[in-house]
């Protein structure tokens, strides 16, 4: 049985990553790509979404989203993804054009339109999403989950409280986890501990084409060190495929959405302030050896 699914992203070194993954895997069907600003500008995620789709000469749409979060200034991420946001590979110059409607009015049309329930995985803020709920929330009911980047119970990657997704925009973040959809929680929590290793690019970067695209552009990522990468947004679609890897807990997060907290995911971990209820699965743990060999796995079996 395969997963369809929804992609709304950044790329974004890992978010190309991913992308590319997911575009691949027999077992996902991902049918619509959307973007948001985020690593850089929305102009320049939606043209390296288009890449990534033109490098495996694919037809799956792409629909550019918002320009900046719900409220708070954007703040890119291009000292860690580059001024490109994707550099280090010569991708093909002649990419197909983006759809001619926005990213919320393709994910309500992709959504509606669906005789199946959709999984969305955002892998970026949230701003899309929450503005698709706020506009049109009768498309919750055919969404079957949200498995997302971003947050952290633990130490941030922002500031000591915030992971960069959230922070982007913690107000979006804050509606999408009182959307009353079952989420996901991938933070930072397991990505951080998922490091893809020197080993493993060396690896990859023998095997094909694809494995020298993710190798060049990931030993560009600003945080690739001696210890390896994490490539967090890849994790989503690692646990699609392999929740027996990834440990999760339910709980309750909330989101802090101003302050010197901003961007915070704050975990009910013990049920103390929500008296039990639930509105996330977070990831807590995961076989970061597994995640290596199955990434190693997945470029062996690329088309080209
Ligand atoms: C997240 O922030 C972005 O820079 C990455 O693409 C990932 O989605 C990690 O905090
Ligand atoms: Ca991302």
């Amino acid at each position: 049985m395969t997963i369809r699914v929804i992609m709304d992203t950044d790329p974004g070194i890992d978010d190309a990553a991913a992308l590319t993954m997911a575009i691949n895997d027999p077992q996902i069907n991902l049918e619509l790509i959307t973007t948001v600003a985020g690593n850089v500008t929305v102009d320049k995620t939606t043209k390296n979404a288009l890449k990534i789709v033109r490098f495996f000469d694919q037809e799956i749409p792409v629909a550019m989203g918002a320009k900046k979060p719900l409220i708070k200034e954007f703040e890119d991420a291009a000292r860690i993804h580059g001024e490109s946001g994707m550099p280090g590979y010569d991708f093909p110059a002649d990419l197909p054009a983006p759809m001619e409607i926005s990213a919320v009015e393709a994910l309500r049309d992709f959504i509606l339109d669906s005789d199946e329930k959709i999984t969305l995985v955002p892998t970026g803020s949230y701003t899309n999403i929450a503005l698709l709920f706020s506009e049109y929330p009768e498309v919750k009911d055919n969404i079957e989950r949200i498995v997302a980047m971003g947050g952290a119970l633990g130490k941030g990657n922002m500031t000591s409280a915030a992971e960069f997704n959230v922070f982007t925009d913690p107000d979006a973040a804050k509606i999408v986890y009182n959307s009353g959809i079952p989420i996901v929680m991938i933070g930072l929590d397991i990505t951080m501990k998922a490091l893809i290793t020197p080993e493993t690019l060396t690896t990859i970067e023998k095997m094909n084409e694809t494995g020298k695209m993710l190798h060049d552009i990931i030993i560009n990522d600003g945080d690739n060190n001696s210890n390896g990468i994490a490539m967090h947004d890849v994790n989503t679609i690692f646990y699609l495929l392999h929740p027996e890897a990834i440990q999760t807990e339910k709980m309750w997060i909330d989101i802090v959405t101003d302050g010197p907290a901003i961007g915070e995911t704050v975990g009910d971990i013990r049920g103390a302030y929500h008296n039990g209820k639930v509105n996330a699965n977070v990831a807590v743990d995961i076989d970061a050896a597994a995640f290596n060999k199955w990434f190693i796995d997945e470029v062996s079996k690329m088309p080209k």
